[in-house]
């Protein structure tokens, strides 16, 4: 029989200092026993987004505090914790090197192995947290900084589909809500101003809707949004610029998506096909209803995480971590900080002037 295993994650890449701790029990049950979660919209929103040098601060001030917490919550007692998990990229690397440096001195106090785990890869795999999910699987991985399709086919094993060529929908959505008016992040907000909004008021572009495979782009969309933005005279035209934006989002990703699904079919005929849609952008409640719709079509069956693991948190961290554990893929306490860390790394970058699709 396997023994319990329990793991300690830390989160500090971008605004949010977390903290978790996971335990996986005799017959591979996964409990997480706290996931504490400390964000910084307070500090960021004067500015209108994130502020590397008082994210970090912010990280350091906070960090004890919020680990102290998540131990207590869990019950766990330290000499308990199997290994610890702290995020190694990608991110701000002042960041980044918070929560690596005190994931790095725990685990040479407590004397267990340290495992750095790819913020992405968190994404990738959250929905494990919740219910059973079996490799290979297709990934719409949606985020504030990342936007890809991705066949996943194994832990550390990514094969990108598509990608955006500009901006990321996290941030296409927080840019739209800062032409809204709307506070920084204002995603979640948009997504509420929608529902009171005409969605067929206004008629917006859809980059290379009918090129480029499942690669995205979203930059020629907040360019019509900011000459718009700029005509609104009524709170009610705000509204309907929220609706149109929400619902032409929802008409890219069901075309996108079903490109992704027959891409993914050319690689992978496994009978029962899954489609995990993770990242901040995932709680979007419209972007679900029409994604469930495009799986149901095409014979996908569809795995978001549970709302509250959609954003940033430890708890995916750990599970990264769980996942290396049991595998003893440990790093050693100089691993770097890497601002930039692809899960596929054979994949070209497809950003900036001169892109062919
Ligand atoms: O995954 P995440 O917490 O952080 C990154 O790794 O980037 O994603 C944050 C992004 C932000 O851009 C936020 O506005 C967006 O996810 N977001 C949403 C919603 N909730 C969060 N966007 C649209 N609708 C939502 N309900
Ligand atoms: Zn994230």
């Amino acid at each position: 029989m396997n023994e319990k295993k329990i793991i300690l994650g830390i989160e500090t890449s971008c605004d949010e200092t977390a903290v978790s701790i996971i335990e996986e029990d005799q017959n591979d049950k996964i409990k997480i026993l706290s996931n504490v979660v400390s964000s910084q919209f307070d500090i960021h929103k004067e500015f209108g987004g994130v502020v590397p040098e008082l994210a970090a601060r912010s990280h350091v001030e906070k960090i004890d505090l919020i680990a102290k917490k998540a131990i207590n919550e869990s019950g766990v007692n330290l000499k308990d914790v199997s290994a610890i998990a702290s995020t190694s990229g990608p991110g701000l690397i002042v960041c980044l090197t918070v929560g690596l440096n005190f994931g790095k001195a725990l685990s040479a106090s407590l004397n267990v192995p340290f495992i750095g785990v790819n913020h992405l890869e968190g994404h990738a795999l959250s929905p494990k947290l919740n219910t059973s999910l079996d490799f290979p699987y297709l990934l719409l991985l949606i985020s504030g900084g990342h936007t890809q399709y991705l066949s996943v086919n194994g832990l550390g094993k990514y094969k990108r589909l598509g990608t955006t060529i500009d901006d990321a929908l996290g941030e296409a959505f927080d840019k739209t809500a800062k032409l809204l008016g709307i506070e920084f992040p204002g995603g979640p907000k948009l997504e509420s101003f929608a529902k009171h909004g005409d969605a067929n008021k206004f008629k917006l572009p859809k980059p290379i809707i009918n090129k480029g495979g499942c690669n995205l782009s979203f930059a020629g969309l907040k360019t019509a949004i900011l000459r718009i933005s700029s005509t609104l005279k009524s709170k009610q035209e705000k509204y309907d610029l929220a609706a149109s934006f929400q619902k032409t989002i929802e008409e890219i990703l069901e075309v996108k998506t079903q490109i992704a699904f027959d891409e993914f079919k050319k690689n992978n005929n496994k009978e029962n096909k899954t489609f995990v849609i993770a990242g901040g952008v995932a709680a979007n409640k419209g972007i679900r209803k029409k994604l469930i719709k495009v799986c149901k079509k095409n014979n996908f069956k569809p795995i978001f995480p549970e709302t509250k693991l959609c954003g940033d948190n430890a708890a995916m961290i750990a599970l990264v971590g769980l996942e290396k554990y049991k595998i003893k893929k440990f790093d050693n306490l100089n691993l770097p900080a890497s601002p930039r860390l692809p899960l596929d790394e054979n994949a070209n970058s497809l950003k900036g002037a001169g892109v062919i699709l």
